[in-house]
């Protein structure tokens, strides 16, 4: 499957870029400025030589093309952007990671932007694509460390089951990461809003958290 990721020069999208061309993605990192992208896509090629990446640069029309597309903006252009690219995106899974978010002195707060979450806005601007809300908890320097599991769990939510499935594979073949089926979209605004809370944290104890649930003995289910 070829993954478009729509702002993918940032360190979010260009890490998950990079870790999913690790497990065998074909992976298109989007960019306004798609030379930027493709020297971005030859830096990782160089620092990790042992992994065959199929990570390439490209404008943001190009990773819109691709079959599935990851939104890895600021969360105050994700819904601009899908905007830009309605055409290519309908019918196909689209996965945010945004989290509206804003920093008041030493403390990280969470926005509640238009119905709810980011998530949420993003599906009502392109009705006929089909959005998952997933990887906003995951800190991009894990994610961009493939000498390392990236220990997280990973929750999931989406308004279509198909699509949460297909992530659900998606982060399972991720090593270290567990899928959970978070349900429906309206779940969104409670998944974004607690980044808030880990982002806080890393500050308090000089660290990089991520999430782990206990009492679900089993990998999460795409049901
Ligand atoms: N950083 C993390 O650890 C992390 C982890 C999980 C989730 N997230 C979420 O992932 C998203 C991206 O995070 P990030 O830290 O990678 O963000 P970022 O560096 O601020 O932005 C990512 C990319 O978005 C593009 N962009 C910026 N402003 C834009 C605009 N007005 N219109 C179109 N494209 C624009 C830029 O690419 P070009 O200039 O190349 O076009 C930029 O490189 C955020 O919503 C964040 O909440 C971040």
């Amino acid at each position: 499957m070829r993954i478009g990721i729509l702002g993918g020069t940032g360190p979010a999208g260009s890490a998950l870029g990079l870790r999913l061309a690790s497990v065998g993605y074909e992976v298109v990192l989007g960019s306004r400025d798609p030379q930027r992208a493709s020297s971005i896509c030859a830096d990782l090629a160089r620092k990790w030589p042992n992994f065959e990446l199929n990570l390439n640069g490209g404008d943001n029309h190009t990773a819109a093309n691709c079959e599935l597309i990851v939104i890895a903006t600021p969360w105050d252009s994700a819904a601009a952007i899908v905007n830009d690219h309605t055409k290519e995106l309908v019918g196909k899974i689209v996965v945010t990671m945004a989290n509206a978010l804003v920093r008041v002195g030493k403390e990280f707060q969470p926005l509640v932007p238009p119905r709810g979450s980011i998530a949420a806005h993003i599906q009502a601007e392109i009705r006929l694509s089909r959005v998952v809300a997933a990887f906003q908890h995951l800190p991009a320097t894990e994610l961009g460390n493939l000498t390392h599991e990236v220990d997280s769990d990973v929750l999931i939510c989406s308004d279509d089951p198909t699509a949460t499935a297909v992530i659900c594979e998606m982060v399972a073949k991720i090593p270290g990461c567990r899928p959970l089926n978070a349900g429906t979209l309206s779940n969104a605004l409670a998944i974004e809003a607690f980044t808030a809370v880990l982002l806080q944290l890393n500050v308090r104890y000089k660290t990089r958290v991520a999430p782990r649930l206990t009492g679900i003995p089993d990998r999460g289910d795409a049901g």
